[in-house]
């Protein structure tokens, strides 16, 4: 079984806390926050008090996707907020001591995660997969939900998965990205543990049966 996690980036933001309210009553297992700065990525969303509002209204785990420059001055901010794990972009963090923030997130009492861009081998983040309780392999450039899905995804996936069977290692694989009916069931036959699924959900008609409709995919 792999879970799901709706984004609410391509939500009504002036309705979020009846998208939040949906999430609370569908199969969703997580809530997918984006965290975009416009630096790290050219897009702006939003920051700690849209974590902490979903956090007051909801038991769902808040799984927040950091997409800005410096994720090091905010741990202890979104994990206060309400973050349960705390994703951290490897390309934002390439000067700096990975592991050391990787445990500060621990600390914390978050779970960590490590996110990659399509365009990054992943070879360059099996060293700090024994840090992290999951690793995201974006399947698309991040900055915007609604993307088309890059299809080298399932190989970044199918590597990554070998790594870690290799290893003994437990740590979660997550996609990000144009996630749909259409490939949802290819991506876990892959080794994909979470997906994140966004523009599907909140496009379609209703999304509590969109949201029945992947997990059923991948049960
Ligand atoms: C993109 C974000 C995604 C996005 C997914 O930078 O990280 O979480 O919201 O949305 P869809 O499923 O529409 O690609
Ligand atoms: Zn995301």
């Amino acid at each position: 079984m792999s879970l799901i996690a709706p984004s609410i980036l391509n939500s009504d933001f002036l309705h979020l806390g009846s998208s939040i309210h949906m999430i609370n009553e569908s199969d969703a297992d997580w809530i997918h926050l984006d965290v975009m700065d416009g630096s790290f990525v050219p897009n702006i969303s939003f920051g700690l008090p849209i974590v902490e509002a979903a956090k007051e209204i909801t038991e769902k785990p808040l799984d927040v996707h950091l997409m800005i420059v410096n994720p090091e001055k905010y741990i202890e901010g979104f994990r206060k907020a309400g973050a349960d794990l705390i994703n951290v972009h490897y390309e934002a963090c390439k000067d700096k001591d990975l592991i050391a923030i990787l445990k500060e997130i621990r600390k914390s009492g978050a779970r960590p995660a490590i996110a990659l861009n399509p365009d990054t081998p992943v070879q360059e983040i099996f060293e700090f997969c024994a840090y992290v309780d999951m690793v995201l392999i974006m399947s698309v450039f991040p900055g915007f939900g609604g993307q088309k899905f890059i299809e080298a995804t399932y190989d970044r996936v199918k590597e990554l998965k070998k790594f870690l069977n290799e290893n003994q290692l437990e740590t979660l694989i997550q996609v990000d990205g144009g996630v749909s009916h259409h490939n949802i069931a290819k991506l876990k036959s892959c080794g994909v543990d979470v997906m994140v699924v966004g523009s599907v959900i909140f496009n379609g008609e209703n999304s509590i049966d969109t949201i029945s409709e992947l997990k059923s995919l991948v049960n």
